[in-house]
């Protein structure tokens, strides 16, 4: 039996998907659960056995690590609904804080200096440890560059905890990528879109390791 971490992915949408193929190809056991089960377990089916569906009060449960592949206001609501559950677990927290725009583009719905990443980790529930990772890419090439050769390439994090480095590290590797730790959550900012270290910011494609370290 592995003794990684293990693993709830909340919200089966894009985020979600990509994340829970990528642990399969990876070789690693992941829970997945949605609004309606119904998607969790159609996914699970599709992926199979190392993939579990679960309600999302018994995802957060079971697991160590609860990735939030949900939109940034789901994740704050769902802070409170399970804040009890929460306790003890490190959250992962991919949300870009954006909405559709009137001319077919994004616009951003928090202050323009404003992180998704700094918000959310000042409403953490109790006894919870947080990062920002796994959103510094689009849901294409979360896909498309998992597991490339020759070179990986990089997912960015942001943590104020360097007890989460060895966790966060191994889920980053387990869905097919290098990771980088760009810094604490104040440099949130800059992985989320928009910013200099996402690909649909000023970064503007994946990135390598070594190309990574010049930008960081
Ligand atoms: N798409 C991208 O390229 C991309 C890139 C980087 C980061 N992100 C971030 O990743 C997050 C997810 O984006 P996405 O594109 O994957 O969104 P999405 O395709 O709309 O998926 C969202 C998922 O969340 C589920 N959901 C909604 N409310 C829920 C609730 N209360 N409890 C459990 N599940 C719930 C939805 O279920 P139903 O379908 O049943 O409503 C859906 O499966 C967002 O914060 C986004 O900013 C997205």
């Amino acid at each position: 039996m592995s003794n990684k971490s293990k693993v709830a992915v909340i919200g089966v949408g894009n985020i979600g998907t990509a994340v829970a193929t990528n642990l399969v190809k990876g070789g690693r056991s992941v829970i997945v659960a949605n609004k309606e089960i119904g998607k969790a377990k159609a996914l699970a089916e599709k992926l199979g056995e190392l993939v579990t569906p679960m309600e999302v009060a018994d995802a957060i449960k079971a697991a160590d690590i609860v990735v939030f592949a949900v939109w940034f206001n789901t994740i704050k609501e769902l802070f409170d609904t399970y804040a009890t559950e929460l306790q003890g677990k490190i959250i992962v927290d991919p949300s870009n804080p954006i909405a559709p725009d009137e001319n077919g583009g994004f616009k951003k719905i928090i202050g323009e200096k404003e992180s998704a990443g700094e918000i959310l980790s000042s409403l953490l529930p109790a006894g919870t440890k947080f990062v920002k990772a796994l959103g510094s890419l689009g849901a294409g090439s979360l896909t498309s560059a998992a597991f490339q050769q020759p070179e990986k390439a990089v997912l960015f994090y942001a943590t104020d905890d360097n007890t989460l480095t060895t966790p966060i590290e191994e889920l980053i590797r387990d869905n097919g990528f290098e990771p980088v730790q760009i810094g604490g959550i104040d440099q949130s900012i800059r992985m989320e879109v928009f910013g200099d270290l996402h690909e649909f910011g000023a970064l503007g494609k994946t990135v390598t390791l070594a190309e990574a370290k010049l930008k960081v």
